[in-house]
C-alpha cells in the first residue's frame, strides 16, 4: 500500500490511525528493514564513514540514558539535559533510552542536526512492551487471546503512539520461551510454547514496523533476549543457563528465526551465558546462528551492561576486554555498559580490533537510522503526539484485547456469567480499587490516573441497579482482621462476592523471581474467609504468571484469569463477567499444581516409563500428582463446541506435498462464542526421540450458536520437521498422530503416515 494513505489493513479488517498524515521521507520504494538494498543510502552510509573520526564511530556504537528526570530502570543515572546535549553536540552519542516526548527528544534532536559535524540523527530507543501510553495487557496474557491479528493492532497502536512521542526503536518484543513460572519475565513473554511464541513474534514485529519503517507510525523493532534468556536455572532473573544445541535449537531459536523472517530491525543480546559462553559474546549464536544461519543483517545491541557483566561472568577481564569480545562476536551497540567508548579505540591502536569491525557496526546503525527516514525527518510532531496519545479509539482497542486476553478456568453451574438483574454485589480485594498494579510491569508511559479500576468499570456497566459494596479486604502481602472482617461483612450482605486477587505489577518482571508461586497467605485466608458466608463467590486472578491455587482451584465454583490488563482494566473484566464478551482466552503456560513440578511443560517427552496410576516405577512424585493445574491451551467458555469430523488427506504423500486436516466444530451451546481450535502432532518413531504433542497450528474463529464450522490446516514440511542428530532438519518417514481440540489434553485425533 502506498506510505501516503492513511489507512493499514489488517485482516480484511480497516483500521484507522486517528487521522494521522503519513510522512514518507522515501519515496514508495523505500527500503522496509534494515537491509543493503538501497544503493543511495549505502553511498551516504560510506561517506559518512570516510568522514568520522574514531571517536565519532565509537559514539554511534554507544547508547546511553537520555532521561533529564527519570530514575525508572536500575542503575538509571538522572541526568542534566545540559550533558546529554553536550555529548550530542560533540558528536559521540549515538543512541538514547529513556527520552520521551516529542517536545523533549526534538530538543536532543535538533542539536545533533543543527550542532553536531556530521548531522546525524540520534535514535532513541525505549522499552514500549505492552503498549505506549494506551496500556495493553501483558504480554502473556496478550499471547493468551491466540489472536495474532489483535496482537500485531494492538502493537500498531503502541508504536503510533511510540513515535509520534519521539521515540524510533522499541525493545520488544520479547520472544524468549519461558517453562518456569518461577522467572519473574515469563510476563514478558508469550509463554512456553516455540510455535506460539513464533507466531507471536512475527505479528508483534509487523505490528511495530508497520508498512514502512521511514513513516510516522512505524517503529524499529528488536526481538530479545537472544538467547535463551527463560531457560535461566531455577528461575532466578540473570542466571546461568546450560542446555544442548538441540534444546536450544527446538525451542528457544524458533522465535527469533520467526522474528528475522518477518523483517526485524533488531537483536538485543541476552545477560545470561550459554554453555560457559555469554550470550552478548557468543560467537556461535551471534555470528553463527543469527548472522550465518538466519541471514540477520540488522543492528544487534547488547542489553543494559550485558558486555561489561562478563567480567563478572569470569569471561572478561576488564572492560577492554569484555568490549573487544562482544564486537567480535556481533555486537554493535553497546547499551549504557560504556566499554565500547571508553576502550575500544586504544583496542584498535594495539591492533586487538580491527577497524573494519567497527565501520561494519557502524555502518548498521546509521542504515537503521537511515531506514527510519531520520536524516530527512528527524523530528516528532508534538501536535501529531497530542492527538494520537491515549485517543479514544486506542483505548477502545484495548478494551477489546483485555477482554479476549482473560481466561475463564472453571465455571461451576454455571455461575458466571453474572446477570444484570442481580441485587448486589460484594468486591473485595486488592485489585478490586487499584489503579496502579493493573498496569503491569513494564508500562514506563502508563499513569496510574488512565487506568479504570475494577470498581470503577463495573460502576460504569450496572450504574444503580445493582448495589456494589468495596472492601479491600487484604493488602498483597499483609492483611489484618478487620481488614478481612469489613470484606467478610461486605459478603454476607451480597448476592454475589467477587474477589480480586493475585499479584502487585512488582511481583512480575525484571528481577521479580519468586521461590514460592502462590496466592501471598494473607490474600488466601481472606478468600477462605469470604468464601466461608456461603455467599457464592467468584475469584478473579490479576497475575503476570501462573500462581499455584490449588486450594482455590477445587473450592471456588467460578475463576478467572485476568493477568494485569491494562489501562482497562475495570471496563473489561465487566464486560467478561457480565458476558458482554464471552471469554475465550486459552493459557499460553501450563498451570502447575505445586512449585516443585516447575519445570512443568506440555510438549515434553515420552520417557521409558511414562506416568501411569498403577505402576509405582514410573515417572512421577509421591506427594503430589504429575499432571498441572490447568493444562497448556486450556480456557472454558460461557457456550460449549464439539468436535467431530477429523478428516486428512494427503496422508502418504511426500513431505513436500501439504497434509490437509480438516475438523468440524459445533457451538453446542446457547451463546455465540470464540473457540481457539489447536491442531497438535506427535511423530511416533524417530532418530531422536519426539514430544508427546507439539502444537502445530492454531485458529481463533467465531461459532454462532448452534452453528457448525469447518477449520482446516496445513502441515507442510517444516511442521513436521526436527533437528537430526546432525543439527539439519529433517523429516522421517512414519507414522504422525495428529490431535485437535481446545487446549492439548482433549480433542479429536487421527493419523498419517509420511512414506
Ligand atoms: C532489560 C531489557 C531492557 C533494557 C532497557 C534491561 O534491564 O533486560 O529487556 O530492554 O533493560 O531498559
Amino acid at each position: 500500500m502506498p506510505a501516503h494513505k492513511q489507512t493499514s489493513v489488517f485482516f480484511g479488517v480497516a483500521f484507522t490511525v486517528a487521522g494521522i498524515f503519513l510522512q514518507p521521507a522515501f519515496a514508495d520504494d523505500a527500503p522496509t528493514t534494515t537491509s543493503r538494498s538501497n544503493p543511495e543510502i549505502e553511498k551516504r552510509i560510506s561517506l559518512l564513514i570516510e568522514n568520522m573520526t574514531l571517536e565519532e564511530k565509537l559514539g554511534q556504537l554507544t547508547q546511553q540514558w537520555g532521561g533529564e528526570s527519570q530514575d525508572v530502570n536500575p542503575g538509571a543515572k538522572k541526568q542534566a539535559l545540559d550533558d546529554i546535549l553536550g555529548v550530542v553536540r560533540a558528536g559521540i552519542a549515538g543512541s538514547f533510552l529513556g527520552a520521551y516526548g516529542a517536545e523533549y527528544t526534538n530538543r536532543i534532536q535538533k542539536v545533533a542536526i543543527e550542532e553536531s559535524k556530521h548531522h546525524i540523527p540520534m535514535l532513541i530507543g525505549n522499552d514500549v512492551i505492552h503498549g505506549f501510553r494506551t496500556i495493553f495487557p501483558v504480554p502473556l496474557a496478550e499471547a493468551a487471546t491466540w489472536d495474532v491479528g489483535l496482537v500485531e493492532q494492538a502493537e500498531r497502536i503502541a508504536a503510533v503512539e511510540a513515535r509520534a512521542a519521539g521515540t524510533h526503536w522499541t525493545f520488544a518484543p520479547m520472544v524468549d520461551v519461558c517453562r518456569d513460572a518461577r522467572w519473574g519475565r515469563i510476563v514478558e513473554t508469550s509463554g512456553e510454547d516455540p510455535f506460539l511464541s513464533a507466531k507471536m513474534a512475527a505479528a508483534r514485529v509487523r505490528g511495530f514496523q508497520g508498512e514502512g519503517l521511514n513513516r510516522n507510525d512505524a517503529i524499529l523493532a528488536c526481538a530479545k533476549h537472544y538467547i535463551a534468556y527463560g531457560a535461566a536455572e531455577g528461575g532466578r532473573d540473570y542466571n546461568t543457563v546450560d542446555l544442548s544445541e538441540y534444546a536450544l535449537r527446538e525451542t528457544h531459536l524458533p522465535s527469533f528465526a520467526a522474528s528475522v523472517d518477518a523483517g526485524v530491525g533488531s537483536i538485543m543480546s541476552a545477560f545470561n551465558e550459554i554453555n560457559g559462553v555469554p550470550a552478548s559474546a557468543n560467537d556461535m549464536t551471534l555470528r553463527g546462528i543469527l548472522r550465518n544461519e538466519l541471514g540477520f543483517d540488522g543492528l544487534v545491541v547488547s542489553d543494559w551492561s550485558s558486555i561489561t557483566e562478563m567480567i563478572n561472568h569470569g569471561y572478561a577481564a576488564d572492560p577492554a576486554d569484555a568490549a573487544a569480545k562482544s564486537l567480535a562476536a556481533g555486537v554493535d551497540m553497546d547499551m549504557c555498559s560504556f566499554s565500547y567508548r571508553d576502550t575500544l579505540k586504544k583496542s584498535v591502536e594495539s591492533g586487538r580490533v580491527s577497524i573494519r569491525l567497527i565501520d561494519d557496526s557502524v555502518a548498521r546503525i546509521l542504515r537503521a537510522k537511515f531506514v527510519l527516514g531520520l536524516f530527512d525527518n528527524p523530528y516528532a510532531e508534538p501536535s501529531l503526539e497530542k492527538r494520537v496519545t491515549l485517543s479514544a479509539e486506542h483505548r477502545a482497542f484495548a478494551r477489546k484485547v483485555a477482554a479476549k486476553s482473560m481466561v475463564l478456568l472453571k465455571n461451576d453451574a454455571g455461575l458466571l456469567p453474572l446477570s444484570d438483574s442481580i441485587e448486589s454485589i460484594a468486591v473485595i480485594g486488592p485489585l478490586a480499587k487499584n489503579q496502579h498494579d493493573p498496569l503491569g510491569t513494564w508500562s514506563l508511559n502508563g499513569r496510574d490516573e488512565d487506568v479504570v479500576s475494577v470498581i470503577d468499570g463495573l460502576k460504569q456497566r450496572v450504574g444503580d441497579k445493582v448495589l456494589l459494596q468495596y472492601a479491600q479486604g487484604s493488602d498483597f502481602l499483609t492483611g489484618d482482621d478487620a481488614m478481612r472482617n469489613e470484606a467478610v461483612a461486605a459478603a454476607k450482605d451480597a448476592k454475589v462476592a467477587l474477589l480480586f486477587v493475585g499479584e502487585a505489577e512488582n511481583m512480575s518482571g525484571e528481577a521479580y523471581c519468586r521461590a514460592t508461586i502462590d496466592l501471598p497467605a494473607p490474600q488466601l485466608e481472606l478468600v477462605k474467609a469470604v468464601h466461608a458466608t456461603g455467599t457464592p463467590t467468584i475469584v478473579v486472578l490479576m497475575t503476570g504468571r501462573p500462581i499455584v491455587i490449588p486450594w482455590i482451584s477445587e473450592n471456588i465454583q467460578a475463576i478467572v484469569e485476568a493477568w494485569h490488563p491494562g489501562v482497562e482494566c475495570g471496563n473489561a473484566v465487566a464486560d467478561v463477567l457480565f458476558g458482554d464478551e464471552n471469554p475465550a482466552a486459552r493459557l499460553p503456560v501450563t498451570w502447575p499444581r505445586h512449585v516443585g513440578q516447575i519445570p512443568l511443560y506440555y510438549n515434553h517427552k515420552m520417557t521409558g516409563r511414562p506416568p501411569a496410576e498403577n505402576n509405582r516405577y514410573t515417572s512421577k512424585y509421591i506427594d503430589i500428582p504429575w499432571t498441572p493445574q490447568y493444562p497448556f491451551g486450556f480456557g472454558l467458555s460461557y457456550t460449549t463446541f464439539a468436535y467431530a469430523n477429523l478428516t486428512i488427506e494427503g496422508a502418504a504423500s511426500a513431505p513436500s506435498n501439504p497434509i490437509k486436516v480438516a475438523v468440524d466444530v459445533t457451538n453446542t451451546g446457547s451463546r455465540d462464542g470464540d473457540e481457539v481450535v489447536q491442531l497438535y502432532i506427535r511423530d511416533l518413531v524417530a532418530s531422536r526421540t519426539r514430544p508427546v504433542r507439539e502444537l502445530k497450528g492454531f485458529k481463533r474463529l467465531s461459532i454462532p450458536k448452534g452453528e457448525t464450522k469447518q477449520v482446516t490446516f496445513e502441515l507442510t514440511r517444516d511442521h513436521l520437521s526436527f533437528y537430526g542428530v546432525d543439527m539439519k532438519r529433517i523429516v522421517e518417514p512414519g507414522r504422525f498422530q495428529v490431535f485437535v481440540g481446545p487446549n492439548c489434553t482433549t480433542g479429536v485425533e487421527g493419523e498419517f503416515e509420511i512414506k
